[in-house]
């Protein structure tokens, strides 16, 4: 794994967007795997600029995005397909076609997690996977403990993302306690990986994850060390004194 250190969020996002541009102007029709949450934001917001100025283009880009809640209402926004209007989708030429998110309305989510793995593996698999990590370690909804052979599936969320992620709702009891999410063998598919990483709250995960040279299913994200290309981006109060 390889390791990049910047100032900022801000910063760092900038230098991911220029990146996922060249991912598109070189491969047009790349297929991308994009996290929500707080961290992927910055890059979200350079990437719509950059697609302002014509630097970048969606038209026939293919996304994949890693995982949705379950059980909650299709017009509230943290629901992901609505974060990702919000932030990047309802910005840029892509085509509603060519986004995939797993379908929350669904009333057979098993069947859902069957279908959206068998239409990412048709795809091709990812050229360029982006990621975030939980302060346990989680990728996508993969929480400490998944299998590194799992794919798309329905999941609980672990007590500790719950707690998390219950900044975005108006209380902890109303963050979702189930998702579906991309499994960590459906990760590792990508070609590239970008790991990112903000934050003094992350500092002890990427030390953790830096200092466990063997793949290890309590830290899922350590499943990164089985794949030849992934990068950990990381500001500097993620990374501390590294
Ligand atoms: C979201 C996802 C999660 C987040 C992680 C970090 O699609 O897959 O694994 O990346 O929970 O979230 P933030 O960025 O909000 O700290």
């Amino acid at each position: 794994m390889k390791i990049k250190v910047f100032d900022n969020p801000t910063q760092m996002g900038y230098m991911i967007a220029k990146e996922v541009a060249a991912q598109l102007n070189t491969k047009p029709e790349s297929v991308l795997i994009l996290p929500t949450g707080s961290t992927p934001i910055p890059t979200y917001k350079s990437i719509v600029e950059m697609y302002k100025n014509g630097e970048v283009s969606f038209k026939d880009a293919v996304t994949f995005n890693l995982d949705e809640y379950i059980g909650i209402e299709s017009d509230h926004e943290e629901r992901y397909y609505n974060f990702m209007q919000r932030n990047l989708f309802s910005h840029v030429d892509i085509k509603p076609e060519n986004i995939n998110i797993p379908d929350n309305q669904t009333t057979d989510c098993e069947k859902e997690c069957v279908d959206y793995e068998a239409k990412y593996r048709a795809s091709g698999c990812a050229d360029l996977a982006l990621l975030g990590i939980g302060n346990n370690g989680h990728i996508g909804f993969n929480e400490p403990g998944t299998a590194f052979d799992s794919v798309t599936h329905v999941t609980s969320i672990a007590e500790s993302t719950i707690k998390a992620n219950a900044r975005f709702f108006a209380s902890e009891d109303l963050v979702p306690k189930q998702a579906m999410t991309m499994g960590i063998s459906t990760i590792l598919s990508a070609k590239k990986i970008f790991i990112l990483i903000t934050g003094k709250g992350k500092h002890d995960i990427l030390m953790k994850l830096l200092d466990t040279a063997v793949a290890d299913e309590s830290i899922p994200a350590t499943a990164l060390r089985l794949h030849p290309d992934v990068t950990i981006y990381a500001d500097r109060e993620a990374a501390g004194l590294i």
